[in-house]
């Protein structure tokens, strides 16, 4: 049976977590293949509000088995909590539910540490990270010094490695006048994650690559999104891994042949958090229209960090690009529930920059910094659409929106969402 991607097609939280929590019901397998704790995802079942951010969604469906990939970097202490916490909320975490990937690497309390002195460093052109350690666990990886947690089998040399990684990470962070880390209290709790994950370790490749030859269905989950890959997104304002397509493949070990669906996760209107090129973003009413009062959880406030989230147009320059680099054989749309009540919609269907027109972002920052998005303005709609089932149940305005994104952007849109609820999804 072939496998699907599910990619965040714009800046993250596209709400990934509640479509990957639906693509779950038709999946044996759901599978993390990038990134780590920096990732918040949301589902929301009958009036519990989950958080996810290392564990996939696919963990709130019971057949399900879920797997955290080669491909991620994982903190084995926040891995522990999230399982507890999922454990108290009625969740069964046993290794007949979950694999960890013995060639994940680990984020350790000195990564945490440098990621700050990183961001301190930069100043004026910090990356506004989610401070998890995210990019000094990949520096590490691919610098071939970095932890693997198949590493945590040998308790010892596993404390050994964490202390030298700690006396590393304070020499730098001495150099930076910023508070070292104290080894001992820092690796203790490491130790007791270590134990309570051996039997969760496994290798996911052969396992996945097993499934897939006996004909189970296998989701990705990807997190983040497109735009923040770094290769593909507005580097160096990205995060340090592959969430687009491709990063399935070397993130979980498998062949490209085995996939054979890729969704991408489009929220309705653009978001970003962090720092970076963003041309559609409103600095107006508007964009505080967008982002909410903060009073629902699925108002625009990080799911990780809380910090609130810059809004604007769909930008769908950004999304046409997001389709080609992963090669998207469908897009959902999120949260179209929230553009009810607008008089117009604009969408962003070219960039003016330097006098030229462009379908595609240009490559450097300074030019996406002076992009003008071209905009067609759309009538909107004002009735309220939460409870839309069927695409006759949408208002014209709204059929028409979302017929103009597939039109832009060379996909078709088969399913828009609502509402956060499990039931709020509508099938065009
Ligand atoms: P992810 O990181 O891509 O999984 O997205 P997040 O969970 O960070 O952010 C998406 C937010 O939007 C979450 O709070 C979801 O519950 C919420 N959400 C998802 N789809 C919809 C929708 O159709 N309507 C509304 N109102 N909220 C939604
Ligand atoms: P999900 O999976 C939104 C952003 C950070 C920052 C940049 C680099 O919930 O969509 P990092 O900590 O990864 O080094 O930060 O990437 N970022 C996200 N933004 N959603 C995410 O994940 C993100 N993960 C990282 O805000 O701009
Ligand atoms: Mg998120």
């Amino acid at each position: 049976m072939p496998a699907t991607v599910l990619v965040g097609a714009q800046w993250g939280d596209e709400g990934k977590g509640r479509i990957a929590d639906w693509l779950a019901t038709e999946s044996d397998v759901v599978a993390r293949y990038g990134g780590g704790d920096n990732a918040g995802h949301t589902v929301y079942v009958g009036q519990q509000v989950f958080k996810l951010h290392t564990i996939p969604s696919g963990i709130l469906r019971g057949q399900v088995m879920c797997v955290l990939g080669n491909g991620m970097v994982v903190n084995p202490v926040n891995l522990v909590k999230e399982m507890d916490q999922l454990q108290a909320l009625g969740v069964t975490i046993t290794p007949e539910r979950l694999l960890f990937s013995t060639r994940a690497h680990l984020i350790t309390p000195a990564h945490i540490a440098l990621d700050a002195a990183s961001e301190k460093a930069r100043g004026a052109q910090a990356i506004g990270t989610t401070l998890r350690g995210i990019g000094p666990a990949y520096l590490d990886k691919t610098g071939r010094k970095g932890i693997r947690a198949g590493d945590m089998a040998n308790i010892e040399e596993f404390a050994d490695a964490l202390h030298q990684s700690i006396r590393e990470a304070n020499e730098v962070l001495a150099r930076q006048d910023m508070a070292t880390l104290d080894a001992d209290a820092a690796v203790a709790p490491y130790i007791e994650a270590a134990a309570r994950l051996q039997p969760f370790l496994a290798d996911t490749a052969v396992y996945l690559n097993q499934r897939l030859q006996e004909g189970a269905r296998v989701l990705c989950e990807g997190a983040q999104g497109t735009l923040l890959d770094v290769d593909h997104g507005s580097y160096p304002f990205v995060t340090s891994s592959s969430p687009t397509a491709g990063g399935a493949l070397t993130g979980l070990g498998i062949g490209p042949g085995r996939i054979d669906r890729v969704v991408g996760a489009a929220k309705s209107f653009s978001t970003r958090v962090g720092a970076g090129p963003m041309p559609t973003e409103l600095t107006d009413a508007l964009g505080d229209r967008l982002r909410g009062t903060g009073e629902h959880f699925w108002d625009e406030y990080g799911t990780t960090t809380g910090r609130p989230r810059r809004c604007g147009w769909l930008d769908a320059v950004m999304l046409r690009y997001a389709v080609l680099i992963n090669g998207c054989t469908e897009l959902v749309l999120t949260k179209l529930d929230i553009l009810s009540g607008f008089e117009e919609l604009k969408l962003a269907v070219a960039y003016r920059v330097d006098g030229k027109l462009l379908d595609y972002p240009p490559t450097t920052n300074a030019e996406l910094e002076r992009a003008e998005p071209v905009y067609e303005t759309l009538s909107g709609w004002q009735e309220d659409i939460s409870g839309a089932r069927r695409g006759g149940d949408l208002p014209a305005a709204a059929r028409r929106y979302i017929q103009r994104i597939a039109e832009v952007c060379g996909t078709p849109v088969h399913t828009v969402s609502v509402g956060p609820e499990r039931d709020q999804l509508v099938q065009l």
